[in-house]
């Protein structure tokens, strides 16, 4: 049975409560044990067990992997001159969808699955070892049903998202398009699917269509959560909480009552600030939502149109910069936070049990992910007991 040790790390990030009596569990010269992909054993260097295979850590900070709970990687082609027009004055709106839609359309299977396996492996090497994978730029039952099974052949986490805009050929039919993601695509997609999603905003779809997609989800035995609240202050967020969705994302207008309602839930407000850094957008204030006692996460959101990034220390940087989070918020958010938004106990934190999923960092805190914005810290990072 083979064993390793990590030990002498200078400081250990468990995100166990019940440690050092902060939410991110901290261990100062700590050790983890790992065995069967597991965590077997964590505690002080001192008192650490033996074992066949020792990593010695001195010096560096050891954090659970990122749980990156919202990506869109099924998509062809890229967007990069709407957002050189975008950064020349022009505002995002959802419509630059259709282009990635028209694209993937005519796309192999083998094109979007290499081109999806790309930025999961450009993301795992920044330190994200779970993440969630949403289709959405196929919206015709062929194309969101291979978009998902391809998503399948790299994540657990997938999520149907027909419901992302209206496709050209729907036109003036929004309610004919809302039935054919509530019917037929439904079922096709379903056995690779684990959550439904919609895009509930300005350009997308109303409130009451988005209740019905993902009631029909949920009838279909997918797990609901939304995006809400993007581009505009809407009633996302309400249906959400509504519905029980494991998460509500964006999240970048809210109103008092909201807040409350996300307090008093255990439904998760998902921040997602590369697209607000990548379309110019202001910045929600998560302070404010951690203070009202809202559980936050953060996501990279990677998509072709308004956040083409898969970097989530970037994501704790302008979280902490841009969204008044402290370093320790906005690691817990990434994280804990990110497990929490897709109803995971097993991911998100180094607890006896928990998946043997972390990251060595090159710098002796954490703190530094926010404070070396653009550096890369990552000097190694751990999945299900082996180094990638
Ligand atoms: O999460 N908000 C909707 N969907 C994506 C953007 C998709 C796109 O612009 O291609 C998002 O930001
Ligand atoms: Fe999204």
């Amino acid at each position: 049975m083979s064993q390793t040790l990590i030990k002498n790390i200078g400081l250990l990030v468990t995100n166990n409560s019940e440690i050092g009596g902060t939410p991110l569990g901290l261990i100062e010269n700590g050790a983890l044990l790992i065995e069967h992909g597991k965590v077997k054993w964590v505690g002080a260097s001192e008192s650490a067990p033996s074992a066949e295979k020792i990593v010695d850590a001195s010096g560096k900070c050891v954090i659970p992997g990122f749980v990156d709970s919202h990506n869109h990687l099924i998509f062809a082609g890229d967007r990069s001159n709407e957002f050189a027009a975008r950064m020349n004055g022009q505002k995002y709106e959802a419509g630059g969808i259709a282009y990635t839609v028209e694209l993937t359309r005519k796309a192999s299977d083998s094109d979007l699955l290499s081109n999806a396996r790309r930025l999961q492996h450009e993301a795992l090497h920044s330190g994200t070892t779970t993440i969630e994978i949403k289709s959405g730029y196929g919206l015709t039952v062929k194309d969101e049903a291979r978009s998902l099974s391809i998503a399948k052949q790299l994540s657990d986490e997938t999520t149907f998202l027909g419901a992302h805009v209206v496709p050209s050929e729907f036109k003036g039919k929004a309610d004919d398009y809302v039935d054919l993601v509530c019917g037929q695509m439904l079922a096709e997609v379903k056995p690779h699917a684990k959550w439904i999603d919609v895009f509930c905003d300005r350009g997308a779809f109303t409130t009451e269509q988005a209740r019905k997609v993902l009631k029909a989800g949920i009838a279909a035995g997918l797990l609901p959560r939304l995006h809400a609240n993007q581009l505009e202050q809407g009633d996302g967020i309400a249906l959400g909480v509504e519905l029980d969705a494991a998460s509500v994302d964006h999240v970048s207008y809210f109103n008092n009552s909201d807040i409350e309602k996300l307090a008093k839930s255990r439904t998760v407000a998902t921040l997602l600030p590369g697209a607000e850094f990548s379309t110019r957008s202001n910045y929600p204030d998560a302070r404010k939502l951690i203070e009202a006692g809202v559980t936050v996460a953060l996501a990279a959101d990677c998509n072709p149109g308004s956040s083409y990034t898969t970097n989530m220390p970037l994501m704790n940087a302008l979280a902490v910069h841009e969204m008044f989070m402290t370093p320790a918020q906005a690691l817990w958010s990434s994280t804990k936070g990110g497990a929490q938004a897709l109803r995971r106990d097993d991911v998100g934190h180094l607890s006896v049990g928990a998946n043997a999923d972390f990251v060595i960092l090159k710098e002796s805190s954490y703190i530094h992910l926010a404070y070396r914005p653009g550096v890369n810290l990552i000097d190694e990072v751990w999945q299900h007991g082996a180094k990638i």
